[in-house]
């Protein structure tokens, strides 16, 4: 496995979940595989969740996990090419990024959306450059357009906690006062369209469908009640406009997942990535509740990253 950036890059989801599964029962079995062997984690943007699960996945593996916040703890670093540096910016990513990848095995790398323009953030600008110049595998830790290692996960939960075998997951729009990227919306809806076992449904406002290449062969229902009536599994989430880029275009609190929403559903359980506005994208009672799973899927994120760390490692001890 060279990179993991989307769902097409873990193959099929069903042995991927088994591998998973297998991981989660037992986490050290494969410390070998990782002895002297280095990755390096990098951070464009803030994280709690995916910081310390890289981390703590590599332990597991046995391998060094080295956290680079760029801004923070390196030079400042210039994105675009050909430009004069003449500003803030000391170090290209053009030198930095073979430099990382000549420290280690495996890169990591978080790089959100800028939300300045819709063409840079869904070429995936910055991703390419580190999977181009590094000369290592690349996993990405959220990218200005997907987070595969949350959607994994996020597929574990729902393998996990399922009660029929086909449930209704049903991903709702949420407000909230930031705009935020489209990148969780974007892989949970991929993921969920190439689960073999999965009846999806995407309800949010006008004006907050996704990218057309994501919204094809998705059921969406406009309507939220109508959504939610009879879902396994209510995921709630806030992007900003597709359509209008990076634009909020609503802060409708009625679409605040409450106890009445969670009333409309067959007994679901409640689903959100972190971190999360309470009493904006949900109720307190409902994150508190029985049925909220957001914890064991945050738990869950381990699991997900060490599988795909795994493949990699795996395939660097054949020569691959
Ligand atoms: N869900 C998630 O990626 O959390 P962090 O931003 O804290 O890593």
């Amino acid at each position: 496995m060279k990179q993991f950036l989307t769902v097409g890059d873990i193959g099929d989801l069903g042995k991927a979940i088994e591998e998973a599964k297998q991981v989660k029962a037992t986490p050290f079995a494969w410390q070998e595989l990782g002895r002297n062997k280095t990755i390096i984690l990098v951070f464009f943007n803030s994280s709690l969740r995916t910081r310390l699960s890289s981390q703590v996945a590599a332990q597991n593996l046995g391998m060094h996990a080295i956290v680079l916040n760029i801004d923070k703890d390196s030079w400042k670093l210039e994105t675009e090419m050909g430009v004069v540096m003449d500003g803030d910016k000391t170090e290209h990513l053009r030198e930095a990024i073979p430099v990382i990848g000549s420290y280690c095995d495996i890169i990591g790398v978080r790089s959100f959306a800028r939300y300045e323009s819709r063409e840079f953030d869904y070429q995936e600008t910055i991703l390419k450059q580190f999977i181009e110049y590094s000369g290592r595998p690349v996993i990405s830790l959220e990218s200005a357009t997907r987070h595969p290692c949350q959607a994994f996960a996020d597929l574990l939960t729902i393998e996990e906690h399922k009660t029929v075998a086909r449930p209704k997951v049903v991903m709702t729009w949420a407000p909230h006062p930031k705009a935020l990227p489209q990148a969780v919306p974007n892989s949970f809806a991929e993921w969920m369209k190439a689960a073999p076992d999965v009846d999806f449904v995407l309800t949010c406002p006008e004006g907050y469908d996704l990218a057309p290449d994501i919204m094809e062969g998705v059921t969406l229902e406009r309507d939220q009640k109508k959504a939610l009536e009879g879902a396994d599994f209510v995921y709630a989430k806030n992007w900003a406009s597709y359509e209008h880029y990076g634009q909020i275009l609503s802060k409708d609190r009625s679409w605040t997942v409450d106890t009445e929403h969670m009333s409309w559903t067959n007994n679901a359980k409640f689903m959100h990535c972190l971190p999360v506005r309470r009493n904006m994208i949900v109720s307190d009672e409902v994150i508190d509740g029985p049925n909220s799973l957001v914890i064991p899927e945050a738990a869950n994120r381990v699991f997900s990253i060490q599988t795909v760390m795994k493949r990699m490692l795996e395939d660097l001890s054949r020569g691959k």
